[in-house]
């Protein structure tokens, strides 16, 4: 063979491999290009893929065809439900032997994902599904399916939402019990109340008549020396008399303010803003409708409620002036008593062993009224009562 021949059989096989090695890149270039057609076009199903994405994973995922075929299952729902090669996904997942009526293929194969929940009497599990479409090279549309187990998530939430209404009954309960001692309070300070009233102020009444009676018929066989003397006696007696029938008077409106319940809630409220001009030194405003049409057990509620706010402002406010406005808008009772005090301190306002400001607000719940406290932006403390406001049916004339 000459050098020549030589040289051009080497190129021969050379040219040979070269037009191997390019058909076959050809091919593989051919086989990327329909790969990424497919991606364009939502997705591509690849085993290799597969097993490297779905095998390893916790959750369950299967793939199906449209005539309900399973493609695939992974390890970990091959777990729960066995073997699947050969069977229809109703067979596998709830041995029946037809299509299951919340099916959704439809919905899926129209190029939908649907997210659902689901219990299996199977494995007693309920699962977060997802359904999703997904496209192989050829274009065929298949199923994928993922089953993400969240029994004991269900189970805690359950557990939890026991636990709450539990903790909602026993509030109800104490809720009503605290309503029941209130009223049991009202009508037992009522009943003291009258008690004070007509024992106490009777005893007093009839020990003034007695001072009177001595003063008048037996004083006269007094020298006048002893007479000056009794009468200055008789009259801090009567002065005596007199500062405790209007102590009396005072324990008594205190512990049921009468006016409540002749002249109405208005008018018990001015009462006690006059009596706390009277024996405090903050300067208190009255600023209000001229009345309101109101059950007894609401206006005492609403009493008691100002009543507490007064207090408070009295006792930790360090204000020098406070103002109860009482105006009514947009068919709501506006009850606003606010102070240029320190304001509430957050941390304060809810401390344990304190009961005021609690009372107030399960007053309020018990008839659904909206109670509000806040902070004024200048300073000083402000709490809102707002009550919807339904006139009382009016008795019709005979
Ligand atoms: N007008 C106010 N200005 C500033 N702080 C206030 C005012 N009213 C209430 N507070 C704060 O809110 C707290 C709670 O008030 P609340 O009426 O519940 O309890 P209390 O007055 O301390 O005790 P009590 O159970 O005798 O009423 C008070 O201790 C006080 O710190
Ligand atoms: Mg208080």
């Amino acid at each position: 063979m000459s050098k020549e021949d030589n040289y051009i059989d080497l190129s021969k096989n050379e040219l040979i491999n070269l037009i191997e090695e390019k058909d076959q890149r050809i091919d593989e270039l051919k086989i990327e290009n329909v790969k990424l057609k497919c991606k364009e076009i939502g997705g591509f199903i690849d085993e290799d893929i597969f097993k490297r994405i779905f095998h390893p994973m916790t959750d369950g995922v299967y793939i199906v065809n449209k005539e309900f075929d399973i493609q695939y299952v992974n390890p970990s729902l091959i777990k729960d439900f066995g073997v699947y090669e050969g069977k229809k996904c109703y067979k596998y997942f709830l041995n029946r032997e037809n299509v299951c009526s919340g099916c959704k293929n439809a919905e899926v194969f129209n190029g939908e994902t649907i997210y659902w929940e689901w219990y299996s009497s199977i494995t007693a599990k309920i699962y977060d599904l997802i359904e999703t479409p997904i496209k192989n090279y050829n274009g065929n549309i298949f199923k994928l399916k993922i089953f993400h187990d969240i029994t004991e998530r269900k189970q805690k939430e359950e557990e939890l939402q026991n636990k709450v209404k539990e903790l909602n009954t026993l509030r109800n309960h104490l809720r009503s019990l605290s309503n029941h001692l209130q009223q049991i309070q009202e009508n037992e300070k009522k009943r003291l109340a009258r008690e004070l009233h007509d024992e106490l102020g009777q005893v007093l009444t009839a020990i003034t008549l007695e001072v009177f009676n001595l003063r008048d018929n037996y004083s006269i066989t007094l020298t006048n020396d002893v007479f000056n003397k009794a009468n200055l006696i008789i009259k801090q007696i009567l002065s005596l008399i007199d500062n405790t029938m209007k102590l009396t008077e005072r324990i008594v409106m205190n512990l049921r303010p009468v006016i409540l319940d002749d002249l109405g809630l208005i008018a018990a409220l001015k009462w006690l803003v006059d009596q706390t001009n009277k024996y405090s030194k903050i300067e208190c405003k009255f600023e209000s409708i001229p009345d309101i049409d109101i059950d007894k057990d609401k206006a005492i509620a609403i009493y008691r409620i100002v009543q507490e706010n007064i207090t408070n402002i009295q006792r930790h406010s360090k204000a020098t002036k406070m103002l109860i406005l009482i105006k009514k808008e947009n068919d709501k009772i506006h009850i606003i008593v606010s102070d240029n005090g320190i304001g509430f301190n957050e941390k304060k306002i809810n401390k344990p062993g304190s009961f005021g400001i609690l009372g107030m607000k399960e007053r309020s719940l018990l008839f659904g009224w909206n109670l509000v406290f806040e902070n004024k932006k200048g300073k000083g403390a402000v709490v809102s009562l707002i009550i919807p406001f339904v006139s009382r049916p009016k008795l019709r004339d005979r």
